[in-house]
């Protein structure tokens, strides 16, 4: 099964992508993740990516593009894949239809705005594989390093109260129309992400019916 997972920063997309993939033995690709590694590595993508995403700006669409079209291509995708953080304008998902890509389900996580802001200050992710955490929801344990690896904790550069503000105006006004696009094709799933984690796992395996 070849799944988007649509909603607002911090909506909770990582979390569950990465549970829905254990669960069906399929890979997350996040674009946002991709990313934030092109930029520690220093290489030139990521350095240009990183001067567009300063403030909370997208990366050029040619650029997000190719990184997802060679990552699909790869051996571990060919059983599907969710793609977290990408389409995230209506752009973009016209350029993947283009490639051909067949999408079966679209998973909508819909928080409101002001539970996100207070749930992004909290967020913690490991500096070394990028598994994320939540110093309340969902703390590791020793509160310091991750549990996965001996990576630090830190707090992502772009989860600052006023860049979250303005990632979320440009969610708004970019990403959400997605939302329509794939009501219309007849295979979006809403799921309220407000509820506690296991709350909202529970809802997202059964929309999805895994
Ligand atoms: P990206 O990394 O994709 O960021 P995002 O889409 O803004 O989403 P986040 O990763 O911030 O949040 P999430 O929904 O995954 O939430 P999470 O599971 O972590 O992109 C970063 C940047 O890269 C973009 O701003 C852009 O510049 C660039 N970029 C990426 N893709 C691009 C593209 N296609 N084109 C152009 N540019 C692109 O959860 C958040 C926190 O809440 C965690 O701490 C978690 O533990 C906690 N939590 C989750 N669910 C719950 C719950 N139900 N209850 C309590 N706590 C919860």
């Amino acid at each position: 099964m070849n799944m988007i997972f649509l909603g607002a920063p911090g909506a909770g997309k990582g979390t569950h992508a990465a549970r829905v993939a254990e669960r069906l033995s399929i890979p997350t690709i996040s674009t946002g993740a991709l990313l934030r590694a092109a930029i520690a590595e220093g290489s030139e993508l990521g350095k240009e990516a990183e001067r567009h995403m300063q403030g909370g700006n997208f990366a050029p669409d040619e650029l997000v593009l190719g990184i997802v079209k060679e990552r699909i291509a790869k051996e571990d995708c060919k059983n599907g894949f969710i793609l977290d953080g990408f389409p995230r304008s209506v752009k973009q998902a016209e350029a993947l239809d283009a490639l051909g890509v067949k999408i079966d389900c679209v998973l909508n996580l819909h928080v409101e705005d002001e539970a996100i802001i207070d749930r992004m200050s909290g967020r913690r992710i490991c500096t070394k594989c990028g598994a994320t955490y939540h110093v309340e929801f969902n703390p590791t344990k020793d509160g310091l390093h991750c549990d996965e690896c001996p990576g630090i904790l830190a707090m992502r550069e772009d989860d600052k109260p006023e860049i979250v503000k303005a990632r979320l105006v440009i969610y708004h006004e970019k990403t959400a129309p997605l939302i329509e696009y794939y009501q219309k094709r007849g295979i979006l799933k809403t799921v309220e992400g407000r509820k506690n984690l296991e709350k909202t796992a529970a809802a997202v395996f059964e929309a999805l019916g895994i």
